[in-house]
């Protein structure tokens, strides 16, 4: 790396009309060598990392060791040669500086959904005699399921779904936890972490932060904005590969006191004493259920690794600069497809979503034109810009994908109408 090289501002990405610019803009680029961590298909354009992070170089290798070396030939003693038993608290460490936090604060386990469970479970054991779980309406349906089961099990408890604009008028002592996403999965909005922390614990109450669209994508610090508890997903801007194991964060002063209810043999203080009782492991320690997917974990740790001597800003400004040239571009090229994200580039995660009352069409044409991305139902198409490999002149070619789509009406083929399980 020579010291020309820099991250371009929102506003300077956004000002170039020429394609030669966009490549231009790859070659000064700090964080452009950090494609070269990725296998991606030629000539295909990856605007979906934000539901599945790309395959990581060194994952195969990786895992193909785990499997012919550890599991193959070391067999069950790689519970503790190969740190098998270590996994999730090791990757945990490696999570902990992605989200400004300490490595003994981390660990990954289960889904987030699963991990949500514990946590609010957790939330309302810490705060006794307070009987609402407060939340916003649109949240991410797992977030909403998973509070509205708890609520079911535990009597008095009850789910509250209050606008952004609000909550702090809301917050009052009978609020045991504010769970919101930081992130939006739609809108990519961004919530205010320190000052929602601090309304919440000004009446009383804990927060839990969903991350899975802001770890790895825009800067987090838990410590700074006084958090108490975070998931995130491990699948989408951590690399770790298609249901990658969750990770949760417990801020240090909660965890002598947190008991969570999936009380499983993996978290108890000394699982292999077998005894009948339950005692919790110290620390994060006790929020493991069951035995950890080393596989999974495995790929995981390798999607991390991708991450290696890069600064969480760089990455942040990256998204930024990307996400303000797809804006840019799209205006001036399919200004048919409204954006449905905040219009500032520093109000929003890394993806952008935009509405159209045929999206989903226009997404599936442009998987067809090797323009990756996804729709959002009703009616939006979601686009993912992930620092790490997309490039500004993939930013640029989409565009030009989209415009020519939507001015030739390429879309209306019927072959583009149909639906799979999955958008
Ligand atoms: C904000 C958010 N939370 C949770 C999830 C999914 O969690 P899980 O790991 O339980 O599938 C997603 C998946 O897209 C998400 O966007």
């Amino acid at each position: 790396m020579t010291s020309d090289l820099a991250i371009p501002t929102a506003a300077q990405a956004a000002a170039i009309d020429r394609r030669d610019e966009a490549e231009a803009l790859d070659q000064r680029c700090a964080l452009a060598f950090t494609r070269a961590r990725f296998r991606l298909p030629d000539k295909l354009i990856y605007l979906d990392g934000n539901s599945l992070g790309a395959l990581p170089m060194a994952a195969p290798d990786r895992l193909a060791g785990v499997i012919g070396g550890e599991w193959g030939t070391d067999l069950i003693q790689s519970w503790n040669t190969a740190g098998w038993i270590d996994a999730p608290a090791r990757v945990g460490a490696a999570i902990a500086p992605l989200v400004g936090v300490g490595a003994d604060e981390v660990t990954v386990a289960d889904s987030v959904s699963v991990n949500l469970f514990k946590l609010l479970a957790a939330c309302l054991h810490l705060r006794p005699g307070r009987r609402v779980i407060l939340t916003e309406p649109g949240n991410f349906p797992t977030d909403l399921y998973v509070a509205q089961g708890l609520a079911a099990l535990v009597p008095g408890v009850e789910v509250r779904a209050v606008p952004a604009d609000g909550l702090a008028s809301v917050l009052g002592p009978e609020v045991a936890v504010l769970m919101l996403t930081h992130v939006h999965y739609k809108w990519a909005s961004i919530h205010d972490m320190a000052g929602l922390t601090a309304a919440a614990h000004a009446a009383g109450a804990l927060t839990l932060w969903d991350l899975s669209h802001s770890a790895g994508a825009v800067e987090v610090d838990l410590a700074a904005a006084g958090a108490d508890f975070a998931v995130g997903c491990g699948y989408k801007y951590l690399n770790g590969g298609p249901g990658a194991p969750a990770f949760l964060f417990a801020a240090r002063r909660h965890h002598e006191r947190i008991a969570q209810p999936l009380s499983g043999w993996m978290g108890h203080a000394a699982p292999f004493d077998f005894v009948d009782e339950y005692a919790p492991a110290p620390g994060m320690g006790r929020f493991l259920c069951g035995t950890p997917p080393i596989l999974s974990l495995s790929a995981l740790e390798a999607g991390l690794a991708t991450f290696a001597g890069i600064a969480m800003a760089d990455v942040a400004a990256k998204s930024r600069a990307l996400s303000a040239l797809l804006q840019a571009r799209m205006a001036a090229r399919a200004p048919q497809l409204a954006l449905a994200s905040p219009a500032d580039p520093a109000a929003r995660g890394s993806h952008l979503v935009f509405r159209h009352p045929d999206a989903f069409a226009i997404c599936q044409a442009s998987i067809a034109r090797g323009v990756v991305g996804d729709f959002r139902a009703p009616d939006l198409w979601r686009l993912g810009l992930t620092p790490l490999y997309t490039r500004y002149v993939d930013v640029w070619d989409a565009a030009e994908v989209a415009g020519d789509i939507i001015a030739r009406g390429a879309w209306r083929d019927p072959a583009f109408a149909r639906r799979a399980a999955v958008t």
